[in-house]
């Protein structure tokens, strides 16, 4: 166990001893409308929960701490721009960049979410008319976005999850999300495509990321191999925060729109980071984005806490990570186009809420932010599903699925859907050594039980359009939220990134003849690297 500082604690422990004895399978044999009941539908989003250890008494629970947790409260706060952020004492309001109206105290600030959006409305209608014109008179082909973390995970994931709609927007603009400083990756894109109908967007909250500055320095300078230092505005637009720096690089005031410091980098999408879905998609389709989000989010304010999507996901993988000892939590997404969802929901979840200590500073003595995993289905069920199934570990498991596809392959969906739920299936009722009458021999048959009563989550969408999408991430984002109120630690500051982009400095500067006094593992680590770079360098200058 592992103890939660509340007084509903004794109790929700002793209620999971009492759980873990009971059966998944059991619970639906003795209970015909449980799959109902334990269903919750909202803002496009369907979630069905039944495969859980949960019954009328947890719900109870679920209640008790969600009221000594303050959730409303605290949710309200966020809504409201009370700086929660109390590291950085600032508000943490990625809800206002979706918001229908100004809420009341933040008129300021929601008219500078709106102005911002008109310019990215503007500029991406131009690009897809065609009216922004390149250097050489042309339209814009390709986009090179370059950006990490926050700057690159959910505008590549939104802009991945829509593909379905490229043909129908009639628009053949392609798209090249670069983040990693890993030059193949730029060099790869940069050869495959025209700078003279190219547009760079370089996206980054702080314009510091030396990622970010160096695909950025190496991007301008391949332009400029094909157009003139005089034409490059119309080939470079910036998303940031650090204005003066932007400018500094040779953007364009026009081009440049703004970030804010009360918008942590990993809840940026709906802002003007999300600019490439406007291009590709249209600004419309973007606006669904964040009315799906905007619908989430009134669901997660307004609803009681046993029908709140977000507190029952959150409670539910809390309630496994303290009672029954799961580490992680998986998402597999039964939709090829929602592949990238894990890995945007690793910043969001792990960046948030891998901290050791809570709002007061002291250490935490219980587990907080669970590691988040998981990829897309049917590819795991060949690779890692083995571990879910039959290995040690407890993990929890969301499924995610949609029931219309956007290709005319029903008999493919069929299998695909048939997959997914056979693998919650297989999960829930395992095989006992009874079952199994197959084995070749004793050890086989050993190796063949699947032990089962283990719980997942299944959501479903119907469709895969921008307004469920914007419904399901914001889902998630609350559900980091819940577990972040729970744990009483701060989910929007990221301090622990910070030593390693400084010694990374460090060791930039001693590969540059520095004395940075290095410890002896790194030094000699960097020695290697060293020698082995003057080598390569000498032998390529004699070949
Ligand atoms: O290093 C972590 C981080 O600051 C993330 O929080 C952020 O999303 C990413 O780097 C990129 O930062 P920026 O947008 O300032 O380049």
């Amino acid at each position: 166990m592992n103890k939660l500082p509340y007084s509903v604690w004794p109790d929700l422990a002793q209620h999971a001893q009492k759980m873990q004895d009971r059966s998944l399978r059991q619970m639906f044999d003795g209970d015909p409308d449980r799959a109902h009941r334990y269903t919750i539908e909202a803002a496009g989003v369907c979630l069905d929960y039944s495969k859980n250890f949960f019954d009328s008494d947890t719900q109870q629970l679920l209640v008790r701490l969600n009221n000594e947790v303050n959730v409303a409260g605290l949710a309200r706060q966020m809504f409201d721009g009370v700086a929660l952020n109390n590291t950085e004492a600032r508000p943490a309001l990625h809800t206002l960049l979706r918001a229908r109206v100004a809420p009341s105290g933040l008129e300021d600030k929601y008219a500078e979410v709106t102005t911002t959006l008109k310019r990215v409305k503007n500029i991406s209608d131009a690009i897809r008319s065609g009216t922004w014109k390149s250097s050489s008179g042309e339209t814009i082909q390709h986009i090179v976005h370059l950006g990490i973390g926050g700057s690159y995970l959910g505008p590549k994931m939104v802009d991945e999850a829509l593909a379905s709609n490229r043909a129908s927007t009639g628009q053949d603009i392609d798209c090249h999300y670069v983040a990693n400083v890993d030059a193949h990756h730029l060099t790869t894109v940069l050869a495959s495509i025209d700078p003279k109908r190219t547009l760079v967007i370089v996206v980054s909250k702080s314009f510091s990321t030396l990622e970010t500055k160096a695909n950025a320095e190496t991007t301008r300078n391949w332009l400029l191999t094909e157009i003139e230092q005089a034409g490059l505005s119309a080939h470079l637009i910036a998303v940031s925060s650090n204005i003066a720096d932007a400018k500094a690089f040779g953007i364009h005031e026009d081009n440049i729109l703004p970030m804010w410091d009360w918008v942590g980098g990993r809840y940026s999408v709906w802002s003007a980071v999300g600019i490439p879905v406007a291009i590709r998609y249209g600004f419309e389709v973007f606006s669904h984005l964040l009315d799906g989000a905007a619908d989430m989010d009134e669901h997660f304010i307004n609803s009681q806490p046993e029908t709140n999507l977000p507190i029952v996901m959150a409670f539910l993988s809390t309630f496994y990570q303290h009672c029954f000892g799961a580490g992680s939590h998986a998402v597999l997404t039964y939709d090829h186009r929602l592949r990238y969802l894990p890995d945007h929901l690793q910043q969001v979840d792990m960046e948030s809420n891998g901290k050791g200590r809570n709002l007061e500073g002291k250490q935490l003595d219980y587990d907080s932010g669970a590691i988040i995993w998981g990829g897309e289905g049917t590819n795991g069920q060949h690779a890692f599903h083995q571990l879910l199934h039959q290995g040690t570990r407890f993990t929890g498991v969301d499924f995610v699925m949609t029931l219309l596809p956007d290709h005319e392959h029903q008999h493919h969906h069929d299998k695909l859907v048939a997959s997914c739920l056979s693998q919650s299936q297989a999960l829930m009722q395992g095989r006992s050594l009874d079952e199994i009458t197959d084995a070749s021999s004793e050890l086989q048959q050993k190796h063949k039980v699947m032990p089962g009563n283990r719980p997942s989550n299944t959501l479903i969408l119907e469709r895969l359009d921008a307004k469920r999408i914007g419904s399901l991430i914001a889902l998630y984002e609350h559900k980091v939220f819940c577990q972040a109120a729970i744990w009483h630690i701060n989910p929007f500051d990221q301090w622990g990134v910070e030593l390693g982009k400084e010694l990374g400095d460090r060791i930039l500067n001693a590969m540059l003849g520095a004395d940075e006094n290095l410890d002896g593992s790194t030094q000699a680590l960097l020695d290697r690297y060293t020698a082995n770079r003057t080598a390569s360098r000498t032998a390529s200058r004699k070949s």
